[in-house]
């Protein structure tokens, strides 16, 4: 898809109902989280044949499992006699699947191997049988899923960004989850990619916080394809606070950025945080963080889980405080911040190809 930005645009922002009207959370749930590459997991996560992980995008219900062979395959999970959620752990193993409602069971391809009281189903052709596929493919050890059966591959559809993220001297096929929180908050899931994605809050929101380790005049936002690479160089002269100077990099920026629709990955010296944005509601959206760090990293500096919790409370309340403001009929965009609120734009223009 080719996206090409307008210097003037006739309208800034989005409408204020499409972050309340659940009319419109359906639309999206139909469209953008259909249709989509979307970050679900890591390789890791799958290591041996009949390891599975399963997950919800938008409101399909899926799951990836590896195969006999080795290969990875994602389908619905959903069985094919009635509909019943097949698999309902996140997290498992299994030699084939069996459907909880009534024991149809399925090889980890997805084919029909056996009904129970067959001789009820006298005209059941078992063969014609199989759970609907997804797509599934992975880059750098992250597994995506893409509920439509068709359409662009993983590679095609992250454009420029495994590019941006090979600037990163380190391994992404190394790295091991060291930590994982899990947020659930009353905003909207575009509040918080679109605070994600401008760095002019950083000044306000986070004077204490990232000011002093990053050199917030020098952000580079570079939308390619759909998405957000937001390179971060660290401050020109190492902090003297001992707490930021251990995250300090002289050379190495930290690379930052978002990837549509549900993933932001930020690179570290010694890891990186990736997080998954889930819209839960037209005013509900959950945010899982996950910090990996390859065996070097944490063998050098071992993650401390509290290390980044003020700066997602810092961000999560200026999120609520533009849930708040939404719902006014004077809420409108009256200018955006150049290059600082690039990334604003961009998301806007890719959301309207879907919607
Ligand atoms: S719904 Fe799965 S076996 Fe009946
Ligand atoms: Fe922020």
């Amino acid at each position: 898809m080719t996206i090409s930005l307008p210097l003037t645009s006739t309208r800034l922002g989005l409408p204020g109902r499409y972050y309340t009207d659940p009319d419109f959370y359906q639309r999206e749930l139909k469209t953008v989280w259909r249709s989509t590459w979307q970050w679900v997991g890591r390789l890791e996560d799958l290591r041996n044949s009949g390891d599975y992980l399963t997950t919800i995008l938008g409101e399909e219900p899926i799951f990836v499992v590896k195969n006999a062979e080795g290969e990875l395959l994602a389908m619905h999970n959903v069985c094919p006699h009635r509909g019943a959620r097949l698999l309902p752990e996140k997290q498992g193993s299994c030699k084939f699947l069996q459907c909880p409602y009534h024991a149809w069971t399925f090889d980890l391809e997805g084919k029909l191997l056996a009904v129970s009281q067959p001789k009820w189903f006298p005209d059941l052709d078992k063969s014609s049988v199989r759970l609907a596929r997804a797509r599934v493919a992975s880059w750098g050890g992250f597994v995506f899923i893409n509920p439509d059966p068709e359409g662009e591959s993983l590679a095609e559809y992250l454009a420029g960004y495994p590019e941006y993220l090979g600037g990163w001297p380190h391994r992404w096929e190394e790295l091991r989850e060291v930590a994982r929180t899990v947020y659930e908050e009353p905003i909207n899931w575009k509040f918080i990619v679109e605070n994600y994605v401008e760095d002019y809050h950083f000044a306000t929101a986070h004077a204490g916080s990232l000011v002093p380790l990053f050199d917030v005049q020098n952000i580079r936002t570079t939308p390619t394809g759909r998405h957000i690479p937001i390179l971060v160089p660290y401050t020109p002269e190492p902090p003297a606070d001992p707490a930021f100077l251990k995250h300090w990099e002289a050379d190495v920026p930290s690379y930052q950025g978002f990837i549509f629709p549900n993933m932001m990955i930020n690179t570290g010296k010694n890891g990186c945080s990736v997080w998954q944005v889930t819209a839960l509601g037209p005013e509900r959206s959950r945010l899982e963080t996950v910090t990996y760090q390859t065996p070097a990293q944490y063998a050098a500096d071992p993650y401390v889980p509290e290390s980044w919790q003020q700066v997602m409370e810092e961000d999560f309340s200026v999120c609520r405080l533009l849930q708040r403001g939404i719902g006014s009929r004077a809420y409108q965009v009256r200018a955006l911040a150049g290059e600082h609120e690039l990334g604003v734009a961009h998301f806007h223009q890719v959301l309207a190809q879907y919607l």
